[in-house]
């Protein structure tokens, strides 16, 4: 009988899974700052495109910590998120739904990398690679703070800005002069996305 795997083979196998994660996720932020209509979204998966870069360099240096040669193992998990994802970029959503849209395919991905992170860190502390732990919370921490990150982008104005045009669309519908009244209820966005809405906005 083969001998059974301990929590260090577990710990390598996660370490490899989530190196192919990194790895695929830089393609995939790659294209969701492409989709990204508001500039402050799209500079938010540019910004953590590049940490998403140093974190697969930081996991060099945790598999070096461990006198381990650094190789990735598919990762089917992100590969699932990430398949979401490009499906509702596909989808023929109006530009402020897709921004929001993107922010909750974002933070699915994200909240999978903290799940992952922080069992790397809580196994790395058990076993005492305290090089590797301190590392792996380094990364933890970037991945929690781009997660608040989007939170605040949506709250401070994408979602509601998707959610008040579908009510512009529906009162396209029935006629443009209903259009004209509604943007007092638009006054939460930061961005400019349509004529009537940006005399009511603040600037910030
Ligand atoms: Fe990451």
């Amino acid at each position: 009988m083969a001998e059974a795997g301990t929590l260090q083979d577990a710990f390598l196998d996660e370490l490899r899974d989530t190196y192919d994660a990194e790895k695929q996720l830089t393609k995939a932020l790659a294209k969701m700052a492409k989709a990204s209509s508001s500039p402050d979204l799209r500079e938010a998966f540019e910004t953590h495109l590049e940490e998403t870069r140093g974190q697969i360099d930081r996991l060099d240096r945790v598999f070096e910590s461990l006198d381990e040669k650094p190789r990735g193992k598919h990762c089917d998990g992100i590969a699932g998120i990430i398949e979401e994802g490009k499906s509702i970029m596909e989808e023929d959503f109006d530009e402020d739904t897709l921004d929001a849209c993107l922010i909750a395919a974002g933070q699915r991905a994200e909240h999978y990398e903290m799940a992952a992170y922080g069992t790397l860190v809580a196994w790395a502390r058990c076993m005492g690679h305290e090089e590797a732990a301190d590392l792996l919370q380094q990364t933890l921490d970037e991945e929690k703070a781009a997660d608040e990150k989007l939170t605040q982008l949506a709250e401070s104005g994408i979602n509601q800005q998707a959610s008040d045009a579908m009510q512009g669309g529906d009162e396209e519908e029935e006629g443009e002069e209903e259009e004209e009244q509604q943007p007092a209820s638009r006054s939460r966005g930061g961005r400019a996305a349509s004529g009537a809405a940006v005399a009511k906005r603040s600037s910030r």
